[in-house]
């Protein structure tokens, strides 16, 4: 297999020569943002609205650099050079190189765009459903206050996801100490109920996914279903028919066990329903 292209800093190349400074502040600091955007069959899904939340996350840490037309060119180029029909873009940009390391930093950086796409899943529907639901293992969501922000400073959420796995789980799924689900480590969450889908309402302790965002839409456009944003808690989960996780590479995933505790669809599943209209209409949004 030929080397793999990546993007970096303006230029087209192998992934083998793209080299950034120790001094870049991505780097020293995790200061900077970053995106995933999903792509079936060389088609992005939602790549306005991942671009919107660039945008907004990029003025939300006063890195001033917004060349959204120049980016969405080098998005749709990495795609249609992917060696995968089915890939992300991973799309960063850091606050970029100082000559010294220290906290306050200034708007005259140069900042570090390095942008290349990987293999995700390709995607399910009620005919083609995963064979096994996640295993999710609950903890106490010990990140920071500004979860709403795709921040590249994700050691929070590495080490929720890695004590999961490391007890044999999937996912980690996140509970304040108010007892409110915020989300999982690298996904939103779900909680059904009969034709009643509900899912956490946004604030600062959560990501606004871009997948979570089309569920809603897509299923309240079906007008199917009931969609609430609420509160919700663990035992909320434990009462639900299912829970589902979303997000750009997983779409909408089944969970089968949360803890020692299986969730089984006890009406005929609802993800199925669910999977099959956003597959039907993923594409029509900008
Ligand atoms: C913490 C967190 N929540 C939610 C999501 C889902 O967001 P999206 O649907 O935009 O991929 C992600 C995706 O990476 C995430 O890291």
């Amino acid at each position: 297999m030929t080397e793999q292209i990546v993007y970096l800093n303006g230029r087209f190349i192998p992934k083998s020569e793209a080299t950034i400074s120790p001094m870049d502040r991505g780097f020293l600091f995790g200061d900077g943002i970053y995106e995933v955007i999903p792509c079936h069959g060389r088609r992005p899904i939602a790549l306005e609205r991942h671009l919107d939340r660039l945008t907004r996350n990029l003025d939300a840490i006063s890195l001033r650099c917004n060349e959204r037309d120049k980016w969405r060119t080098v998005i749709l180029e990495l795609i249609s050079n992917s060696p995968w029909e089915h890939c992300g873009v991973y799309f960063h940009v850091s606050r970029g190189v100082a000559e010294r390391r220290h906290h306050t930093f200034s708007s005259t950086l140069e900042p570090t765009v390095f942008a290349y796409t990987f293999d995700i899943p390709a995607p399910r529907s009620s005919a083609n459903p995963p064979e096994h639901g996640l295993k999710l293992k609950s903890q106490e969501d010990l990140r920071w206050q500004h979860c709403d922000i795709k921040v590249t400073a994700l050691l929070g959420n590495v080490l929720h996801y890695q004590a999961a796995v490391n007890e044999g789980f999937d996912e980690a799924l996140l509970y304040r100490q108010d007892g409110l689900l915020t989300e999982a480590a690298a996904s939103n969450i779900f909680v059904v109920s009969g034709r009643k889908v509900m899912t956490p309402r946004l604030d600062q302790h959560l990501l606004p996914g871009i997948t979570r965002g089309l569920v809603l839409d897509i299923l309240r456009m079906s007008q199917e279903f009931e969609v609430t944003e609420c509160d919700l808690r663990l035992s909320d989960c434990f009462d639900a028919d299912e829970v589902w996780l979303s997000s750009s590479t997983r779409e909408i995933a089944p969970v089968s066990m949360i803890d020692s505790k299986p969730i089984t669809a006890r009406a005929k599943s609802v993800w199925g329903l669910a999977i099959d209209l956003f597959q039907q209409h993923k594409f029509e949004f900008a």
